[in-house]
């Protein structure tokens, strides 16, 4: 890369909005990597877990301690969260993560420390990173930045198609809906949408789409006149 500063792209948007594949799929197209600033979280919470402490006496302190064993590995098109060295993409996306992520997630000093970690991996390369508040927190200058919604509906309907590898039947959707939504309502707080972001309801927009309309606003910004 030349001596440029590199660029981040922020995608934020609350839980099973299609943040993360919409992410990856864009990096892919822009030549840059992904960063899911969740995995993190994810990756932190998957480490308590394993300790087999009860979640309710979980404490910043504990948490952050287990940083030390999570890193992010660079690959081609993205960095992966690694648990002692080895990937745990299943474990991280498991129920038992899945219900306890948001109480590790509203502790500010595991924030700082995830934020700290997206930082670094925005160091040398252009990236495409996904979260919450990457766009207001993490980066807040970012040339784009999209908040992804949808229906909540149809987030749990995507989610469950992905888990299941079927179509799911109207209960399991409406469970699931029940399961996102209380998710969204603990996320809350630091779920920011940026003044300046791009908002993107992609309820009735294939992921395909998606991914064309955030590569197209990407190259729109990218020849923006630099404004003096
Ligand atoms: O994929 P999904 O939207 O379900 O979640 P995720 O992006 O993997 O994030 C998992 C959890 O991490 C969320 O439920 C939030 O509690 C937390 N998170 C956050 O607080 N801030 C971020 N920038 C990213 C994730």
């Amino acid at each position: 890369m030349s001596d440029r500063t590199p660029v981040a792209i922020a995608i934020d948007g609350p839980a099973a909005s299609g943040k993360s594949s919409t992410a990856q799929w864009v990096a892919e197209r822009l030549g840059y990597r992904h960063v899911d600033s969740g995995s993190l979280y994810r990756a932190l919470t998957a480490a308590m877990v394993r300790g087999g402490t009860s979640p309710e006496s979980w404490t910043a302190e504990d948490v952050v301690a287990q940083g030390a064993r999570i890193t992010l590995e660079p690959e081609k098109h993205s960095f992966v969260a690694l648990i002692d060295g080895a990937p745990a993409d299943d474990e991280i996306r498991g129920t038992g993560v899945t219900a306890n992520v948001s109480r590790v997630a509203v502790m500010p000093e595991v924030r700082s420390w995830v934020n700290e970690q997206v930082r670094r991996a925005a160091e040398a390369h252009d990236v495409v990173v996904d979260g919450r508040d990457m766009g207001t927190a993490v980066f807040p200058n970012a040339p784009l930045k999209v908040f992804l919604v949808a229906d909540p509906w149809e987030r749990a309907r995507r989610r469950l198609t992905q888990r299941l590898g079927r179509r799911p039947t109207d209960d399991e959707v409406a469970e699931e809906t029940d399961v996102l939504v209380q998710r969204d309502a603990k996320d809350a707080t630091q779920t920011v949408q940026a003044k300046d972001a791009v908002l993107l309801d992609t309820t009735f927009l294939t992921q395909a789409e998606q991914v064309e309309r955030i590569v197209a606003l990407a190259h729109a910004v990218s020849h923006r006149p630099t404004v003096t």
